[in-house]
């Protein structure tokens, strides 16, 4: 029987500097009380009384996952994130806020999005992925057929998938490839509807730092 191959890694290190004693903690603490499911669930029946079920991809160190639990607690937050420093500051955020409405998947994303049913989750984030610019890495970007088809999957009707990068080779092909799905309509309609931030967006630390070789660009697609 043909085996599947292995997904390619999508990100970079998932340890650097020393984790701070009150993260490491919460680590121990917080991170199992709040983990996601390891196998098939229903984000819904996590939170009965959420009104909306959301989702972070690579939320780095929760700054906008946290900043946007605290803005909602109507809304369950899910979040993913292979960065172990990341999880750790998160964990930080969620504690000091004493948000009561996230769930960590302390991995890939793709993993916990292959758990989830069909039309589970009412938007998706993904906020400045790596952009692996060099053409020999463009096969790690998050972004290709497969990750926008299970996005369709998981995402329910009319509910918005917001992406941002601050590379324009990122955004020319995140944009390709959304447009050639039938999935999904983008839902620009004047230019600062990808060259300013959505009124709601909140910065992290990373994007502030402007690495890329652009302004950040903002595209928001809706699942049809
Ligand atoms: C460039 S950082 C940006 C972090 C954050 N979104 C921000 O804007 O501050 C990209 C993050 O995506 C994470 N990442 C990459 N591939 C991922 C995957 N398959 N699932 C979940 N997170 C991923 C990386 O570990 C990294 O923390």
């Amino acid at each position: 029987m043909a085996e599947t191959p292995p997904a390619i890694r999508t990100f970079g290190r998932i340890r650097s500097r020393p984790i701070k004693r009150r993260q490491a903690e919460l680590l121990d603490s917080l991170a199992p009380k709040i983990a996601t499911p390891t196998t098939p669930f229903d984000p819904r029946a996590l939170a009965p009384s959420a009104k909306a079920v959301w989702l972070e991809i690579g939320f780095g160190g929760g700054e906008h996952l946290a900043a946007q639990a605290a803005r909602r607690p109507d809304v369950l937050f899910l979040g993913a994130e292979p960065f172990v420093n990341g999880v750790a500051s998160a964990l930080r955020h969620i504690d000091e806020l004493a948000l009561d409405n996230v769930r960590l998947h302390a991995g890939d994303a793709r993993d916990l999005m292959a758990l989830l049913p069909a039309g589970s989750l009412d938007r998706l984030f993904l906020l400045f992925p790596d952009p692996w610019p060099k053409r020999r890495h463009h096969k790690r970007r998050l972004v290709g057929p497969d990750f926008i088809e299970e996005a369709a999957r998981i995402l329910e009707r009319g509910a918005r998938l917001r992406f941002a990068t601050d590379w324009a080779d990122y955004a020319d092909w995140t944009l390709e490839r959304f447009l050639r799905s039938a999935a999904f309509d983008w839902t620009a309609q004047v230019a600062d509807d990808w060259r300013r931030a959505p009124p709601d967006h909140v910065a992290t630390r990373y994007e502030e730092k402007r690495l890329g070789d652009c302004a950040p660009v903002w595209l928001e697609f809706e699942r049809r």
